[in-house]
C-alpha cells in the first residue's frame, strides 16, 4: 500500500476510535445515572415492602387479639352456662402434677357438692369460719353465696398458688398459707373467738388415721360446741371411720354429679 493511503487510513482508524472512546464515555454515564436510578428505586421500594409488611403485620395482631377476645367470651359463657371457671381448672390440674398427694383431687369440687358442704354451715351461728384446703376457693365460693361474710373466713391452704388467688379473690379474708396438719399450732393468736365451723377439702386419705384424728380433735378444740366439721371425701367410707367419743356423724347423699362423685361427712362434738 502506497504511505498516504497508509496515513490516511491510521488517521481514519484515530477518528474511530475517538468516536468510540466518546460514545463509550457517553454510555458509562447513562449507565451510571441507570444505576442511581435503580438505587434511588430500590430503597423506596424496599420502603414501601416494609410499610406493607408492617401493615400485615398490625392486621394480624388485630385479627389475633379480636380472636382471642371472642374465644375468652365465649370461654366465660360456657363457664357460666356449666357453672365452673377453666382458669381455676387449669391451675388446679397444673398443681395436681406438681403435687399429686398434697392436692388429692384432679379437679375443683363442683358447684353441687360445694353447695352441699356449704348448707352445713349456719351463718348465723358467730364466729369465725375455717377453711381447710380451699384451692382454687369453689366451697369458699359457696360459703359468700349463702351468707357468710368473707371477712369471717380463714382459709388455710398449703399451696402458695392457690393462696395468692385467694387474697385477691377474697381480700377481706384471713388466708394463711402453711399445714393444716398443725392447725393449732397455726392458728394460735389468729382467731378472737371459736370458729363457728371448720369445712375441709383435705384430701384426708392420704394420711394416716392417727394424723386425722388428731386434725379433727385440734379442730373441734377451736369451734365453739356443736359446730359442725365438714369434710368430703370420694372414698366409700367416713374419712373419720373410728366412733369416736362424744362425736356424732352424719352423711350426705352421694353427689353423683360431681367429677369423680364424692359424699360429705359432718363430724360434731358436744
Ligand atoms: C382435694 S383439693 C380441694 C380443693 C377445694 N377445696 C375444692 O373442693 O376444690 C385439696 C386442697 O388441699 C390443699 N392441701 C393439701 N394438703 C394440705 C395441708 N396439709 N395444709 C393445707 N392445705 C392442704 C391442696 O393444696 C388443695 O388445694
Amino acid at each position: 500500500m502506497p504511505l498516504p493511503a497508509l496515513v490516511h487510513l491510521e488517521k481514519k482508524f484515530e477518528r474511530h476510535i475517538r468516536l468510540f472512546e466518546l460514545k463509550k464515555g457517553a454510555l458509562e454515564k447513562k449507565i451510571e445515572q441507570q444505576i442511581k436510578l435503580f438505587e434511588l428505586k430500590k430503597g423506596a421500594f424496599e420502603k414501601k415492602i416494609e410499610q406493607q409488611i408492617e401493615t400485615q403485620k398490625k392486621k394480624i395482631e388485630q385479627k389475633f387479639v379480636t380472636q382471642k377476645k371472642k374465644l375468652e367470651f365465649q370461654l366465660r359463657k360456657l363457664e357460666a352456662k356449666k357453672g365452673i371457671r377453666f382458669d381455676d381448672e387449669v391451675r388446679f390440674i397444673r398443681s395436681w402434677f406438681e403435687k399429686p398427694l398434697a392436692i388429692g383431687a384432679v379437679t375443683p369440687s363442683g358447684k353441687a357438692l360445694a353447695r352441699i358442704m356449704a348448707g352445713y354451715v349456719d351463718p348465723s351461728v358467730a364466729g369465725p369460719i375455717i377453711e381447710l384446703g380451699p384451692g382454687t376457693g369453689p366451697v369458699t365460693e359457696a360459703l359468700v353465696a349463702q351468707g357468710v361474710d368473707p371477712a369471717r373466713l380463714v382459709l388455710v391452704e398449703f399451696n402458695p398458688h392457690f393462696c395468692r388467688l385467694l387474697r385477691a379473690r377474697y381480700p377481706t379474708a384471713t388466708v394463711v398459707q402453711g399445714d393444716a396438719y398443725g392447725l393449732r399450732r397455726l392458728l394460735a393468736g389468729l382467731l378472737q373467738q371459736p370458729a363457728a365451723a371448720v369445712v375441709s377439702g383435705l384430701p384426708l386419705f392420704t394420711k394416716p388415721l392417727r394424723t386425722r384424728l388428731r386434725l379433727i380433735h385440734e379442730a373441734f378444740s377451736l369451734m365453739v360446741p356443736g359446730a359442725p366439721f365438714v369434710q368430703f371425701t370420694y372414698a366409700a367410707v367416713s374419712p373419720i371411720p373410728k366412733a369416736l367419743e362424744r362425736v356424732s356423724r352424719e352423711a350426705s347423699d352421694r353427689v353423683w354429679s360431681n367429677i369423680p362423685p364424692a359424699r360429705v361427712w359432718v363430724y360434731r362434738r358436744d
